[in-house]
């Protein structure tokens, strides 16, 4: 009779996991058997996002992190190491709801600071302050992008930018972790109907659903899918890479 000892569990952070597609990723990740580390920003969503994964059988533990405060991501980081460190790590943190609706022209340079400083500053941050835990495990570290910055979506260019970034950023951060064995992707959803985009005009979701190539909505599960294969050993000799969910919108 063979003996088999029980894999390590992988622990798997997520940013911004409260809701949404961070949510649906916690879950997917949960539901194979990892451990998931929720970093969210807002108390009362990470609470909900909790209780909702509890509820899953997921094991979870809760870090309520600010992705750009450095204090704070240092204290996510001691938080994993004691959990024995990160395997993977998904930065889907962003500022996503209600960033649209104006021309370049007249976005506010505040509004433009804070979302490049969320979606590309706090990618960087979290990815650093883990990057030793990660580079331990061999892991990998998957960065939400979204197919707006390759459709170059109207009035949301400050968040189009920030996406590019992500992109390019994705590909520097493949380049320096590869000689660890530390693996670097994107996912970059279409729109997706979920809490953060209820505000998004009915037209937005009119020209998705007459371009796709697939005539379905997108749903948080299809990109869940993608993040967790990115995250796998099955995906090994995959780095820099950008992967486009979104049925068809894009194509890349
Ligand atoms: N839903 C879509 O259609 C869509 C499409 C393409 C890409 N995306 C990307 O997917 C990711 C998730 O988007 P979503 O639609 O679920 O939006 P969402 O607003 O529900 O999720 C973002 C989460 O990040 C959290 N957050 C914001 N600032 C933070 C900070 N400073 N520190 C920690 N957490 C913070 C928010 O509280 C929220 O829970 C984002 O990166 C978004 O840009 C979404």
């Amino acid at each position: 009779m063979s003996t088999h000892s029980s894999p390590e569990p992988r622990t798997y952070v997520v940013t911004g996991a409260g809701r949404g597609l961070g949510l649906a990723v916690a879950e997917h990740l949960g539901r194979a058997g990892a451990h998931v580390v929720v970093a969210e920003l807002r108390a009362e969503i990470a609470a909900r996002g909790v209780e909702h994964l509890s509820a899953a059988g997921v094991r979870v533990t809760r870090v309520d992190t600010d992705v750009t405060d450095p204090g704070s991501v240092a204290t996510l980081a001691a938080a994993v190491a004691d959990l024995g460190g990160a395997h993977g790590l998904v930065n889907n943190a962003a500022l996503a709801d209600g960033v649209g609706g104006l021309p370049f022209w007249q976005i506010p340079d505040e509004a433009f600071s804070r979302v490049l400083d969320v979606n590309v500053r706090g990618t960087w941050l979290v990815s650093a302050a883990l990057y030793d835990q990660l580079a331990g495990h061999r892991g990998a570290i998957v960065n939400l992008a979204s197919d707006a910055a390759l459709y170059g979506s109207p009035r949301l260019a400050h968040y189009v930018a920030s996406k590019g970034a992500v992109i390019a950023l994705t590909r520097g951060m493949a380049r320096d972790a590869g000689p660890d064995g530390v693996r670097v992707n994107a996912v970059a959803p279409g729109l997706t109907r979920v809490e953060a985009t209820e505000s998004v005009p009915a037209e937005r979701y009119a020209l998705y659903r007459e371009h796709r190539a697939l005539p379905i909505d997108q749903t948080p599960g299809d990109v869940a899918g993608v993040v967790a294969f990115l995250l796998s050993e099955d995906a090994r000799y995959v780095t820099g890479q950008t992967v486009v969910v979104d049925g068809g919108f894009v194509m890349a």
